[in-house]
């Protein structure tokens, strides 16, 4: 499971705090006052709470509670000695406001409506009643001003295995925790939005659902949309994370096909495939039912042989991955025996043709009475593959012999012969009228003949 690769670009107009902490090290100046705040993003047009505490060196006395706060940015010389915000003061220059309580080194700031113009590099400075002054040089607080939403982060606990139930969150951060984003998906419709505050004090805003895995959630793409309020909730801007679950599932809907179909003789090729939905793809073994029980014939989900009367029988495959194993139904090889059995129905369409119009021409020729029957002679799966209805007319002139005749003799040898005629019937109920011939019309256009 990959974390999550929230792609900012460069041209987002987003707030971005910089605190270089351990600045002492580096900080070429002497301080004895330092801050910490968190790194964190923001909107323009909405607001920026700023987590931040203050430690001085010496001590500032806690029992004087007159202690003023300040933000200051550089002036052009480089030193931070422009004031935009003081405590005292009740009207500022910038929109900025110490919520913290400042007796407990509570700098906590909120920057409400940013705009652009706002990206600088902020300093804190305490002031007391004129025995104590410090600003915290080293610990630079750089805004940047951007104009999109933080693209929200999708999460998921756990492993993307069928069966096992994970928790799926979408979060996003909260720099305006007054005006947070509303996080929607589509996971669920109007998904509770909590509202966290993380242990650097900033806050973020999350939804999320557990659900137990199946194999229909692979594949499946969560688009979590976060909506910021912006200009007094005026307007709001849209940021979207999109993820596809790639859920592992066992082998499923397990079958068999075999090729060719029907009936097969011996000392030709068939072919048996496997086919099997898994993830991670299912290899294959081919198993023939015998007396003894199963036995494991073949590796592959192609398993081609030469047939002979020994490989007659039931076969089925196995899919397995390594989430689990699945058993097709079984496939029964049917090998033709030496002397096929002459009343199936084993000649094609045009020579059920031709036997008709031999028939036709026999028929007009002795003037004999014939019926039609009509066996259905089709099996259920044939039945079920064709999409036209194959009708199978047989003639039988035994029942029409002549009494006894000089031609008695080849008659008999007639009597055996069963001619069948195909007989193509269209869907439609109209077509179906003009030729489905019914054994009388048969013998109708056999006697007009
Ligand atoms: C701010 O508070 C945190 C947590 O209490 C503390 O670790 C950190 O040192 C404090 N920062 C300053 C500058 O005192
Ligand atoms: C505040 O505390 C300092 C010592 O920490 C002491 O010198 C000073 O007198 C105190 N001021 C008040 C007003 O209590
Ligand atoms: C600044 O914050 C303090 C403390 O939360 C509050 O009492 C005061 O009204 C705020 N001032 C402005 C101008 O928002
Ligand atoms: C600030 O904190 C001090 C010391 O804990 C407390 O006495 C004072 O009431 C607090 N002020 C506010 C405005 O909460
Ligand atoms: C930013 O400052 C410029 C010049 O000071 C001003 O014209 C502009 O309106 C300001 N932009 C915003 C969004 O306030
Ligand atoms: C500063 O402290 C002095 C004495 O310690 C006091 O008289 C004065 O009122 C204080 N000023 C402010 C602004 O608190
Ligand atoms: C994601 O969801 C949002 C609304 O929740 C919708 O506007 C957007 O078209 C969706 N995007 C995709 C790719 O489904
Ligand atoms: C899905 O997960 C499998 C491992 O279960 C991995 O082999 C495959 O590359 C992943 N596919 C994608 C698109 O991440
Ligand atoms: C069996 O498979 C082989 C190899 O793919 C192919 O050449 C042959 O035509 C197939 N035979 C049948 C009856 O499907
Ligand atoms: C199948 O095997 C038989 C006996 O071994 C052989 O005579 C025949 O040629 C084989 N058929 C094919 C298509 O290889
Ligand atoms: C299929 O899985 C079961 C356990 O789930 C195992 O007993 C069996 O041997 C497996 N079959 C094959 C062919 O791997």
């Amino acid at each position: 499971m990959a974390a999550l690769s929230v792609n900012i670009a460069t041209d987002n107009m987003l707030l971005h705090i910089l605190f270089l902490s351990g600045a002492l090290a580096t900080c070429p100046q002497e301080s004895n006052l330092f801050i910490t705040v968190p790194q964190m993003e923001a909107l323009s047009g909405s607001c920026l709470q700023i987590p931040c505490n203050f430690s001085a060196e010496p001590e500032i006395p806690l029992n004087n509670s007159n202690y003023v706060g300040l933000w200051t940015i550089d002036d052009s010389n480089h030193k931070p000695n422009i004031v935009v915000f003081s405590s005292k003061n009740t009207v500022n220059i910038y929109p900025m406001n110490i919520t913290g309580n400042l007796s407990e080194k509570d700098c906590t700031t909120l920057f409400s409506s940013l705009n652009i113009n706002y990206t600088n590099t902020y300093y804190f400075r305490i002031e007391t009643n004129g025995t104590f002054r410090a600003t915290a040089i080293c610990d630079p607080l750089q805004i940047t001003v951007t104009d999109s939403p933080p693209i929200p982060r999708i999460e998921i606990s756990g492993d993307l295995k069928e069966k096992e139930s994970v928790t799926i969150s979408c979060s996003a951060s909260t720099p305006c925790p007054h005006s947070p984003p509303k996080l929607t998906w589509n996971l669920q419709q109007d998904p509770p939005n909590n509202i966290e505050e993380n242990t650097d004090r900033t806050f973020t805003t999350k939804i999320q659902e557990t659900i137990t895995l199946s194999d229909t959630h692979d594949g499946f793409t969560i688009n979590c949309s976060a909506t910021y309020p912006v200009n007094e909730g005026r307007e709001v801007k849209t940021a979207e994370e999109r993820k596809t679950l790639n859920v592992s599932y066992a082998p499923k809907d397990t079958s068999v096909s075999i090729s060719p179909s029907g009936l097969v003789s011996a000392g030709s090729w068939v072919n048996l495939t496997c086919y099997s939905r898994a993830k991670p793809p299912a290899s294959f073994s081919w198993f023939k039912n015998s007396k003894d029980g199963a036995i494991r014939v073949a590796e592959g989900d192609f398993y081609s042989f030469n047939v002979t009367d020994v490989t007659d029988g039931d076969y089925y495959c196995v899919a397995t991955n390594n989430l689990g194993n699945e058993t097709s139904s079984t496939i029964h090889l049917n090998v033709k025996a030496e002397s096929p059995d002459p009343s199936l129905p084993l000649e094609p369409v045009i020579g059920g043709i031709i036997g008709i119009i031999v028939l036709i021409s026999l028929v007009s020729q002795t003037g004999e009475e014939l019926t039609v029957k009509e066996p259905a002679r089709k099996t259920q799966e044939e039945e079920e593959e064709k999409e036209e209805d194959i009708h199978y007319g047989e003639i039988d002139f035994s029942k029409q012999r002549p009494e006894a005749s000089s031609s008695s003799e080849q008659d008999s040898g007639q009597q055996q012969d069963t001619l069948y005629a195909q007989v193509k019937v269209s869907q439609t109920a109209n077509s179906r009228t003009q030729t489905a011939d019914s054994p009388e019309d048969l013998y109708a256009q056999v006697k007009k003949k």
